[in-house]
């Protein structure tokens, strides 16, 4: 693998969890693996008044305190900085000087926005009124960290800004669901196997099933939650992503814009739902208290940080079409939740039943599905009918299964290792193009919009660790959900309570 030049990363927001949690970690295996260029080094930027010695000390939390660690962090600095003027940038620009000098590393810089998102048009502002966004010599790149935009107005808005100050090919907008390995690896069965791609299609596919269940609630987040919902914060970015790698044309080349050209495709052949089609395509849940394991747990409404009478959804199931030639009347449902009973994220491809029962209904046990577990337990399930040993010809269901964990020389890397490597070395492809974003808005807009402007279409109570209103089973008509535990192989409806 070719190494990234040599470079410079700022993380903005860098007191904020996120760059404790997942950015120094990732990073921290990138230089185990010794994929970090030669010449690295990290400015951690935000308002609060640290040292660099703060800003390392505050690493430690999840960092293993040994030598390579310590070795890790004599390269990450910390500059504090405001951000109301273009001037409140000028400490950092001379410290980025300094840094580069002393360490002598070239001047090629990204910029890490992980900010409260009213930033995200005003510190590339900055930067680029400091002559930091552009250069003809070295690299400058930007990555702009989720919520892109509230809807698609606010997201066309802060595409607008950004590309005052950026070019698109400098912009990379983070979903950290197109870092997950198994997402990616979504491209990799389709289109590097004969056996699939022939059968991807209308003709073999009877429905697609996306689910991404939390066990978890909104975990402190409540404020934040509030005016987000599961619309926002799972569905319009990272779920859609998932249904564009499993709908997408094979590309032509495995490059940035030949794939996100199939995105783009795919989210331009979504059909409208219309605000007066929305209760028949989406049903919305909120998680109500409940007991779980003979524990009592709080419902939605009862985080902190949560109104009395909130309606904000914690799930949504969602059912759509793809109007192209290879989807045509195929229906794609997507159901995400928190306070489920598992933490589970998988795609099920459901193929259409043979055309004649050959084995009479007994024989029938139904479709064959093909299941690709982003995650946990990440893997693939196919599932199809075998003769029951015995006397007549009694077909049972039967898993052949691969997990990725039998890959044991290989641990799956986080999201958030390759995709800061990806932008290390420029590589846009597994970040979200301006246009794709609000293509994806552009689709779930409608529904929002809906669920604003009409009391009357509910909002399904579900207990939490459920999973979710019984109404969301109507949406698949004669079909059910399936019903996944954290293994793989396994399904039921209440295997991990
Ligand atoms: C985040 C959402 O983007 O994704 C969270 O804001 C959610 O609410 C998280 O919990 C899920 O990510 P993962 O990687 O744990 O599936």
């Amino acid at each position: 693998m070719k190494k990234a030049e040599d470079q410079i990363l700022i993380i903005f927001g860098a007191s904020g969890d996120l760059t404790k949690r997942k950015l120094i970690p990732a990073l921290f295996e990138l230089y185990l693996q010794n994929l970090l260029p030669k010449k690295f080094a990290v400015i951690g930027a935000s308002r609060s008044a640290l040292s660099d010695d703060d800003f390392r000390k505050r690493a430690d939390e999840f960092l293993p305190d040994d030598e390579k660690a310590a070795e890790f962090k004599k390269m990450l600095f910390y500059q504090a900085v405001q951000n109301d003027s273009a001037d409140d940038l000028i400490p950092l620009k001379e410290r980025l000087e300094t840094i580069s000098n002393s360490l002598e590393i070239e001047k090629n810089y990204i910029f890490y926005l992980s900010t409260p998102p009213s930033l995200y048009p005003v510190i590339p502002k900055h930067l680029c009124e400091n002559g930091l966004s552009k250069s003809d010599k070295y690299f400058r790149r930007l990555i702009v960290e989720k919520p892109f935009g509230t809807d698609l107005t606010s997201a066309k808005e802060l595409n607008k800004q950004l590309l005052n100050y950026f070019e698109e090919e400098q912009i990379y907008r983070i979903d950290h669901y197109l870092g997950k390995e198994t997402v990616q690896n979504m491209l990799v069965t389709r289109f590097a196997n004969g056996i699939f791609e022939p059968l991807w299609n209308r003709r073999y596919i009877e429905r697609v099933e996306i689910t991404s269940a939390e066990s978890l609630g909104v975990e402190g987040r409540g404020g934040y939650y509030e005016n987000s919902g599961a619309m926002r914060d799972m569905l319009q970015n990272h779920l859609l992503q998932v249904a564009g790698f499993v709908a997408m044309e094979p590309p032509v080349v495995v490059e940035a814009d030949a794939i996100r050209n199939e995105t783009l495709k795919v989210f331009q052949s979504l059909r409208p739902i219309k605000e007066n089609e929305v209760s028949r395509f989406v049903i919305r849940g909120q998680y109500t208290s409940s007991t779980i394991a003979g524990k009592k747990v709080a419902g939605y409404r009862e985080e902190p940080g949560v109104a009395k009478l909130s309606r904000t959804e914690t799930f949504v199931a969602l059912k759509f079409f793809i109007d192209n030639w290879r989807w045509a009347g195929v229906p794609f449902y997507i159901r995400t939740g928190k306070k489920l009973p598992t933490r589970v994220t998988e795609i099920v491809i459901h193929f259409r039943k043979v055309p004649h029962h050959l084995f009479g209904q007994e024989g029938s046990q139904g479709n064959n599905q093909l299941i690709i577990r982003i995650q946990p337990d990440e893997g693939i399930l196919l599932k199809f009918g075998m003769k029951t040993p015995g006397t007549g010809f009694k077909v049972q269901t039967v898993n052949m299964d691969f997990h990725y964990s039998d890959l044991a020389d290989k641990k799956v890397p986080a999201a958030y290792e390759r995709l800061l490597l990806d932008c290390m070395q420029g590589d846009a492809t597994l970040y979200a193009r301006g246009d794709a974003v609000e293509a994806a808005w552009k689709f779930v807009q409608p529904i929002i919009n809906a669920w604003d402007t009409n009391p009357e279409i509910p909002i399904y109570g579900y207990p939490a660790g459920s999973w979710g209103p019984e109404d969301s089973d109507k949406l698949i008509g004669n079909g059910k959900w399936r019903y996944p535990c954290k293994n793989l192989s396994n399904d039921g409806l209440y295997c991990e309570l």
